[in-house]
């Protein structure tokens, strides 16, 4: 997708360095939307902490950076030990999100077979190649979502949709999950706004504002709130959102507040879209109940960041370290509130029937 007219990934390899110095540059999305810059990640640690920081975030793109993060570790050395150091490392950065240790658990099935000599480069390659399969993945997503919109479109003359949090192109390479099909419906000429609810705490929905604005796709941010309220009224033609681990019977762990909108979706008619790729499903995990929830610190309610009027970083504090919080990250959605899971295959119910209907592979426990 474009900043500022400028084809742009969310994380690329390095490309100024002598070729036996490797690194890979990303979008710092703590700095988004109040300003856009890159950052260089140079070691395992870096990346480790990039993606605990969220100055990476969404599940694709954790995956992603978890796969270099792997390369940058092995490029002095490239024994056991350190493939293994490496892995456990970013695996226990962030639990929720399986893509990142299905990214990981392919590049140690890749790498260990393989002699000392040969796995640096490797790894930068299968690192690469992950990226790139996101990002045609991330396309198809949009072409099979645009599939079941432009109906909704036609029937309507518009579409209202809603999204939570941030399942764009910064939450992956290029195009995103859930505003993948955004992005194909609005580039299709389809007359669509979108409301975007803010996500609090972490406000994941003004990096989708900031998204949405970058490409001129029409949109709102409203409060968490709101959203009940608005879908009440039928003010929304279809919510999609995107997924952080899909379970073999489609529940779906997604960023906090997301059960909410699905409830309110329900109540009110209005389909209810989840927007995935395959390294998002966890056939190994039976139902939404065994999907780790990550806590995260009650520093992200206390203090509220941005920036002051003259445009600086800013914090204010809303309530004293005493003050007790508690700040899960996900919630699950139950199978029966999903209208569809939207994959780079196709379209399928949330089932394990649906599921396995779009990966007939996953039934003999395949990897794929
Ligand atoms: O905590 P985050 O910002 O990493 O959570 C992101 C989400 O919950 C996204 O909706 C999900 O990862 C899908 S991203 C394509």
């Amino acid at each position: 997708m474009n900043v500022n007219n400028i084809p742009t990934r969310t994380i690329r390899p390095a490309s100024d360095l002598a070729a036996d110095a490797r690194a890979v540059d990303i979008i710092d999305q703590t700095a988004l939307p109040h300003a856009f810059r890159w950052l260089r990640l140079s070691s395992l640690a870096e990346a480790a902490h990039a993606i605990r920081s969220m100055q990476v975030r969404g599940a694709p793109l954790i995956g992603v950076t978890a796969a270099y993060g792997v390369a940058l570790s092995l490029v002095r050395h490239a024994d056991d030990a350190t493939l293994a150091q490496a892995i456990a490392t970013l695996g226990a950065t962030r639990p929720t999100a399986v893509n990142l240790h299905w990214a990981l658990a392919r590049m140690q099935a890749t790498l260990s077979p393989l002699p000392e000599a040969a796995r640096a480069a490797a790894a930068w390659q299968e690192a690469a190649a992950i990226a790139e399969e996101d990002v045609a993945q991330c396309r198809a997503i949009g072409a099979h979502g645009l599939a079941l919109l432009r109906p909704l479109a036609e029937m309507r003359g518009r579409l209202n949709l809603m999204t939570h949090c941030n399942a764009g192109w910064l939450a992956t390479v290029d195009h995103g999950t859930a505003l993948s099909p955004i992005y194909a419906a609005f580039d299709a000429g389809i007359d669509v706004h979108v409301w975007v609810s803010e996500t609090r705490p972490r406000n994941q929905g003004l990096l989708t504002a900031w998204e949405l604005a970058q490409h001129g796709v029409p949109h709102t941010v409203i409060a968490d709130n709101a959203a009940g309220l608005l879908l009440a009224r039928g003010e929304v033609d279809a919510v999609i959102v995107g997924a952080d681990r899909i379970a073999a019977n489609g529940d779906v762990a997604n960023k906090v507040g997301t059960y909410l909108k699905a409830l309110a979706a329900q109540a009110a008619d209005v389909p209810f879209y989840v927007a995935a790729p395959r390294s998002t499903i966890d056939f190994a995990c039976a139902s939404g109940a065994a999907i780790p929830i990550e806590e995260r610190a009650g520093d992200e309610l206390r203090v509220v960041h941005g920036c002051n009027e003259g445009g600086q970083p800013a914090s204010v504090r809303q309530l004293p370290a005493s003050e007790a919080v508690g700040n899960p990250a996900f919630d699950v959605t139950p199978a029966r509130y999903v209208s569809a899971i939207i994959s780079e295959r196709g379209s399928a119910a949330a089932s394990s029937e649906g599921l396995l209907a779009l990966y007939p592979e996953a039934r003999h426990g395949r990897a794929d």
